[in-house]
């Protein structure tokens, strides 16, 4: 029997050239251009494949292709669309869609696509796993979870506007991603994206950090601004920071996106929070939930950031079902960064191909050793020697205060060693050290340079 496609476009005249296409290839063609009628026919039983437009009229697609997916979790779906927006990049991958073609397409390109859709044996099966998990990688956000779904389709009706996004999270849920995803596919692209930490920030410090010369607002002039740690603002930059943006003035061209660890809502209602302040920065507020609380996502992200490792240049392992399931088990109180940098240590550091439970139980073992009994001697002592070092400094300065800077200083008294260390460990690998680490291979290589460690190859 002939393939059966529910083609849906609401431009008929690319229907009708797309009909004949596919009809010349031998395929049975039913059309239409709206999502209803399509999403009817697949509750109905038909097609063995969907070839669909994103938006037709008011409706989008995406909204429909859930229900598709448990009416017919095995048909295969491909989005056609001509604006690559964050909403399509994310809804084609949370909305559990099996290709996406950009609009305007080469004919033999998309013929290509419906020929791969079709022809789904087990072979193509697990061909689709391994590239899925490449195909991964490079989407802003992964993970397909109901809670994350949520997520997409705020930011896909965020993402072509103005509108100032709270972004809320525990540490390492993707804020910051968020953020960013936003303003990659949002208008404001080829601006510039900017992030500032208030954590703590003093009134003046907001000035001056802020609205300054040289100051945030003015370096993402155009684009977008990334505030973090709002819920950490003392109360007097608080007031500031609500006055400083009342005043049209002094608020340039620029996006405002915000981020804080705890419920602004909550802390306001506790009086810790400005009311007013609260409501200039709640214009659309979005919970990145935390990793525990979507658990279906922990395999799906555990595989792409093994691509991501390996695209790093570290060794290429993948996960068998039994490391997946120990992932599963663990709460990440890290969230998304606590997985990514165990499976970068994992990639770089195990030395089976196949990463198994037993590696996975190391790495955890590993990540939570510090509590310890053995070893709280040592993390006390060490605590110890910095309260000393720093009481030493403290009274040096006698009725002054240190120099300027100490913040700086005293972490680069920490970061040297560190890294010393970690490069010996190593033999000098800076991919191994960065994995190990958990930090990224290009901030490794500005601390080396900044902190002047020799790195035994002459330089
Ligand atoms: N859904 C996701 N898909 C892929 N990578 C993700 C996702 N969420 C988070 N990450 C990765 O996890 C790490 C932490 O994310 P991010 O920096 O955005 O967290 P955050 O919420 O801003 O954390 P913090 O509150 O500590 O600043 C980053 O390396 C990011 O790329
Ligand atoms: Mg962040």
């Amino acid at each position: 029997m002939n393939a059966r496609i529910l083609l849906a476009d609401d431009d008929s005249s690319l229907r009708f050239v797309l009909s004949q296409a596919l009809g010349k290839e031998g395929y049975a063609v039913r059309a239409t251009g709206n999502v209803a009628t399509l999403s009817k026919w697949v509750r109905d039983g038909e097609g063995d494949l969907v070839l669909s437009d994103v938006y037709m009229g008011e409706d989008c697609v995406f909204d429909a292709l859930p229900g598709m997916r448990a009416a017919r979790p095995n048909l295969p779906v491909i989005v056609m669309s001509a604006q690559s927006t964050v909403a399509t990049a994310l809804s084609a991958a949370g909305a559990g869609a099996y290709d996406y073609v950009p609009k305007p397409f080469d004919l033999d390109e998309l013929m290509a696509a419906v020929k791969r859709a079709l022809s789904g044996g087990p072979d193509a099966k697990t061909r689709a796993q391994a590239s899925k998990a490449e195909k991964e990688e490079r989407l802003p956000l992964i993970g397909r979870s109901a809670a994350m779904q949520d997520v997409y389709r705020v930011m896909a009706r965020v993402s072509g506007t103005d509108l100032t996004v709270l972004i809320e999270g525990e540490s390492g849920t993707g804020k910051e991603r968020v953020a960013r995803a936003l303003h990659d596919h949002g208008r404001r692209a080829a601006a510039p994206f900017i992030t500032l930490s208030l954590a703590g920030a003093s009134a003046a410090q907001l000035d001056r950090d802020l609205f300054g010369a040289e100051g945030a607002f003015a370096q993402a002039n155009g684009g977008t601004l990334f505030l973090e740690d709002v819920d950490e603002l003392t109360s007097e930059a608080q007031t500031r920071l609500s006055g400083l943006l009342h005043s049209e003035t002094a608020r340039p061209n620029v996006r405002l996106i915000v981020a804080a660890h705890r419920n602004l809502a909550t802390l306001m209602r506790q009086g810790a929070f400005r009311q007013d302040l609260f409501y200039q920065l709640n214009v659309v507020p979005m919970r990145l939930p935390p990793l525990r609380e979507r658990r279906d996502d922990i395999g799906d992200l555990a595989r792409a950031f093994l691509v991501r490792a390996k695209r790093e240049g570290l060794p290429d392992k993948t996960l068998d079902a039994s490391a997946i399931e120990r992932l599963k088990g663990y709460d990440f109180p890290g969230n998304v960064r606590e997985l990514e940098n165990l499976l970068r240590r994992a990639a770089a550091l195990s030395p089976a191909a196949v990463i198994s439970a037993r590696e996975i139980e190391h790495e955890l073992m590993v990540a939570t050793a510090p509590a310890a009994a053995a070893e709280g001697e040592t993390a006390a002592s060490f605590e110890q020697a910095v309260h000393e070092r720093l009481t030493h400094e403290f009274s040096l300065a006698g009725s002054t205060l240190p120099a300027p800077g100490l913040y700086d200083r005293l972490l680069a008294e920490v970061e040297r060693p560190l890294i010393v260390e970690t490069l010996q460990a190593t033999r000098g690998n800076q991919i191994r050290a960065a994995a190990v680490l958990g930090i990224n291979r290009n901030t490794l290589r500005k601390k080396i340079q900044a902190l002047g460690i020799r790195t035994g190859r002459g330089d």
